[in-house]
């Protein structure tokens, strides 16, 4: 969706509205998309959750939040105070029938025919089935209504097919968003014009001239005060059975017959059915899991997963690496590794595809093989490795470069955070960045079995340095097939 469309007016509700998304994410986006004026004036942004708390004092803390991440040149106060006019407050427990009900009814704009609502569940997803059984009981669920869910959809595949079941009851399946922020990501929606509108790429784009393929989200911070949530959780889920999966679909998947919602989710369903199923042998041989211990988060000492969440033990990972195969003609034998982590040496999310070397050579050594390097963030650009002529030596001596395009200066943009788009994406009713219920069920079919073997203690935790770029075990991994992470190889 273009930037600075204008929309039908809508209201917003999130619930769980005191939550960190609302202040970190949801907010900061809603302003952005304000300061463009996307939000006409009649839309009302409110906010519900248990707390006590009067319009003001949600305000205020709406305004700190946007204090805090907006960027410095657009932080103007008159807008934010303007913006924060628009921004309502009710407490309400969305999973509770006889709850404050009648108050958000008389918040919500008095033409439903034609003004759009959108329910942004931002609770824990065990409250996704009740908050839309009482919508649907309160009436308030209208033609133009559209839900939002958060991630995680579900812990497992009969609890993601209970969500979607049971929200499913109330909201037909095109009026269900589920978010994935990484979708969101240009960078990550650039993956399809650079593969399909260069046929340069797309012609290289399988087993015969494709080596292995890495797939990295690399975070410097630890898991902060989300313990609560992540030690039940782990990085398996947290990042690969969403994130990092439908990253690798944009990168496997074949050509959409069109860009519609459904050709693009088709191919993606494709790639999730096509992941080669992981036996107990594979997780054995082919999943790494980690725990951070104290280390460096860049120049401060930081302590390790277990002091950050107050325990004594815990079996939770907060790294992973896995090698996974995509089992299509056009993949066969390649593999996909994927990784992440928390408290790693870098922040970095990007994708790297190692072409396969030559197998003879002009030259008195062997060209090192080319690479195209993704970068998702931060730096989001792309890069291309060659090997060109040693200008200072002689005629036969090669040197590697890069063709290297840094998309921020290149096309003089902010780069948008991914909610900004992705919002107004509901708003417009499009669900093309979305996951479909079938995607999300195919994503833990996969999964599910590698969560089984790690709790049959298959694979141990191996612990890492924080700052570090993970375990060893993880390097042992695709040192096997002769293949080296992004950040060692040559
Ligand atoms: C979220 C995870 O979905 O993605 C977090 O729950 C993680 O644990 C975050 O920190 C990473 O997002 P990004 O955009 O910073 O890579």
């Amino acid at each position: 969706m273009k930037q600075g469309q204008t929309h039908s007016s809508f209201d917003f509700i999130i619930f769980g509205a005191t939550g960190d998304l609302t202040k970190r994410k949801l907010l900061p986006a809603l302003f952005y998309r304000y300061l463009d004026q996307e939000i006409p004036s009649k839309t009302r942004i409110i906010g519900a959750a248990r707390s006590q708390l009067s319009n003001e004092e949600f305000r205020a803390q709406a305004r700190d939040g946007l204090n805090q991440f907006v960027q410095e040149p657009d932080r103007n106060p008159e807008k934010i105070e303007a913006f924060l006019q628009q921004i309502f407050y009710i407490s309400l427990n969305g999973a509770e029938a006889e709850s404050n009900w009648p108050a958000l009814l008389n918040l919500l704009s008095s033409d439903p025919q034609n003004d759009i609502r959108i329910f942004y569940l931002a609770t824990s997803p065990k409250l996704y089935g009740a908050i839309c059984d009482n919508l649907s009981n309160e009436g308030l669920i209208t033609e133009n209504s559209r839900v939002v869910l958060e991630k995680p959809i579900g812990t497992s595949l009969a609890t993601a097919q209970d969500i979607n079941n049971s929200v499913g009851k109330h909201f037909p399946e095109n009026h269900i968003f589920r978010i994935d922020h990484y979708l969101g990501k240009e960078t990550v929606q650039n993956i399809i014009a650079l593969r399909f509108a260069n046929p340069v790429f797309e012609r290289l784009w399988n087993s015969d001239v494709i080596d292995y393929v890495q797939i990295t989200a690399a975070e410097t911070v630890g898991i902060g005060n989300r313990g609560g949530y992540y030690d039940g959780a782990g990085a398996l889920r947290d990042m690969v059975q969403n994130h990092l999966l439908q990253v690798l679909c944009m990168v496997a998947m074949d050509p959409p017959i069109s860009l519609e919602a459904d050709d693009l989710r088709n191919e993606k369903l494709k790639i999730l059915r096509s992941l080669s199923p992981m036996s107990e042998e594979d997780i054995r041989l082919n999943t790494v899991r980690g725990q951070y211990d104290a280390g460096m988060e860049g120049n401060k000492p930081v302590s390790s997963y277990l002091e950050d969440l107050k325990k004594e033990n815990s079996n939770t990972e907060t790294y992973v690496a896995i090698c996974a195969h995509v089992n299509t003609s056009r993949w066969s034998s390649v593999p996909f590794y994927l990784r992440t982590g928390k408290r790693m040496a870098e922040k970095t999310s990007e994708v790297v595809i190692q072409f396969k070397r030559s197998a003879w050579s002009l030259f008195p050594t062997m060209p090192e093989p080319n690479r195209l390097h993704i970068r998702i963030q931060p730096d989001e650009g792309v890069s291309l490795s060659l090997q060109v002529k040693d200008p200072s030596k002689s005629h036969d001596s090669l040197r590697s470069t890069f063709i290297d395009i840094d998309f921020s200066p290149a096309f003089h943009i902010r780069y948008p955070d991914a909610y900004e788009g992705l919002l107004m994406d509901v708003v417009e009713g499009d669900p093309l960045l979305f996951i479909r219920n079938d995607e999300v069920e195919a994503a833990w079919r996969w999964v599910e079995p590698i969560l089984k073997g790690w709790s049959k203690g298959l694979v141990p935790l191996s612990h890492y340095k924080s700052g570090s770029w993970g375990p060893n075990e993880a390097n042992k991994l695709l040192a096997k097939n002769g293949h080296l992470w992004h950040e060692v190889m040559p």
